[in-house]
């Protein structure tokens, strides 16, 4: 089969490997039919996340169909159309019987998250810009997805908007809120569309890229910064009457910018800090390896900041987004800005790393001249 895999920092190769088989009773082997491109891939593009294995598939947002089961697999059948959560759970152990899926202890040997398609300490589960993956604990993860919704719509359901969802609810919003959400990217238009689903009042939206800020504006109703003419501090107390928001949400990580454009890895954080209200909270999404490590605690501390953050529980708010969808009230496929073949995956990383045609998300699709 042919599948994207990392030999190295902006080494990825569209190439022929093995095709996956059946290596414990309870997976199954998924045809992918729409895989996306997320931010976390660009941190593996550009190195900055450490642990990713040369020969590593890469891809943690698939859809597909199930088309070979283990003996034990009894919550699937062949030819499911199923989405799969980008975290790995068993479904018993501890940590999955309370929701916390992303902690599961059985999903890798160092007991920490693992996902599809990451590095060694995530397991490096062979990934699903693929034709064909393996999904292990396949009678927890994978859900059907119900006929109403559209492939490039469930394939948002996986890992972007979950995060996004989780960012809002570690917000711990009560109506009335003003939430800042750093960060339009697709995890980000999900906290903030998330936000309003919680009950925000206000969200406010921090970018640079106007295209990104448009969307915040026409898709969540938020009021907008542009980091590169205003300065996001100043301008969130201005709006909160010097107070300060009630929550903000870091929806940027490790590549995050300065006003000038140069790569400052705690931005989003350190403006977090100083835009959140007294009392508030911050609940931190972005991904980051070390460069957190200096990070302004002292001032968060005495600031009685609730520090809220982590690797989504995928699996837990999945049933409740595919409701929401359902009901009319979230269309997914407000952040799709791209739809190409598999065969042309490498052109939609190369649009999306340098943000070309206005590109937010990109859907790889095997099947395209069946789409509508
Ligand atoms: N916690 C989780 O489970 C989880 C799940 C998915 C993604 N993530 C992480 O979430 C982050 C966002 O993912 P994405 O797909 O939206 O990525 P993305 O790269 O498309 O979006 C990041 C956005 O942040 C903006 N930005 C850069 N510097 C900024 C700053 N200082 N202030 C405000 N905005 C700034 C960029 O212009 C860009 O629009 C990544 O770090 C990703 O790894 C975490
Ligand atoms: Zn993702
Ligand atoms: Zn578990």
């Amino acid at each position: 089969m042919k599948a994207v895999v990392y030999h190295g920092p902006h080494d990825l190769r569209y190439e022929e490997v093995p095709d996956p088989q059946i290596r414990h009773s309870q997976d199954i082997i998924v045809r992918v039919t729409a895989a996306a491109i997320c931010g976390t891939d660009l941190h593996i593009l550009h190195g900055t996340l450490p642990g990713m294995k040369p020969g590593t598939i890469l891809g943690h947002e698939f859809v597909g169909v199930v088309e070979q089961l283990g003996p034990d697999v009894t919550s699937l059948q062949e030819g499911d159309r199923v989405l799969v959560p980008t975290t790995i759970a068993c479904g018993w152990c501890f940590f999955c019987r309370r929701g916390d899926f992303s902690q599961c202890d059985n999903a890798t040997p160092s007991k920490t998250p693992g996902w599809f398609g990451g590095p060694e300490q995530a397991g490096a589960y062979p990934g699903g810009q693929a034709e064909l993956v393996r999904v292990p604990f396949a009678n927890t993860g994978p859900l059907v997805i119900p006929d109403a919704l559209a492939d490039e719509e469930a394939v948002m359901l996986t890992d972007v908007f979950p995060a996004g969802f989780m960012a809002a609810e570690l917000a711990g919003i009560r109506p009335g809120d003003v939430v800042v959400v750093f960060g339009c990217g697709p995890v980000g238009l999900c906290a903030q569309k998330s936000a309003r689903l919680l009950g925000a009042t206000r969200v406010i939206a921090v970018d640079g890229i106007e295209e990104r800020l448009d969307l915040a504006r026409q898709e969540n109703q938020a009021e907008t910064i542009d980091f590169r003419k205003t300065d996001p501090v100043q301008a969130i107390r201005e709006r909160t009457g010097g107070l300060g928001a009630e929550s903000c949400i870091d929806a940027v990580g490790a590549e995050a910018v300065n006003r000038e454009g140069k790569h400052q890895p705690i931005q989003a954080l350190l403006w977090a800090v100083e835009a959140v209200r007294k009392a508030g909270t911050i609940a931190v999404v972005g991904s980051y390896g070390q460069e957190a490590a200096h990070f302004p605690l002292v001032q968060a501390f005495s600031k009685n900041v609730t520090w809220r953050q982590g690797v989504c529980n995928h699996r837990t708010y999945i049933p409740r987004l595919i409701a929401y969808v359902l009901s009319g009230q979230v269309d997914p496929a407000f952040l799709l800005t791209h739809v190409l073949p598999l065969d042309d995956v490498l052109v939609g990383y190369d649009l999306f790393n340098r943000r070309d045609q206005g590109c937010i998300k990109a859907v790889l699709q095997t099947a395209p001249e069946e789409l509508g």
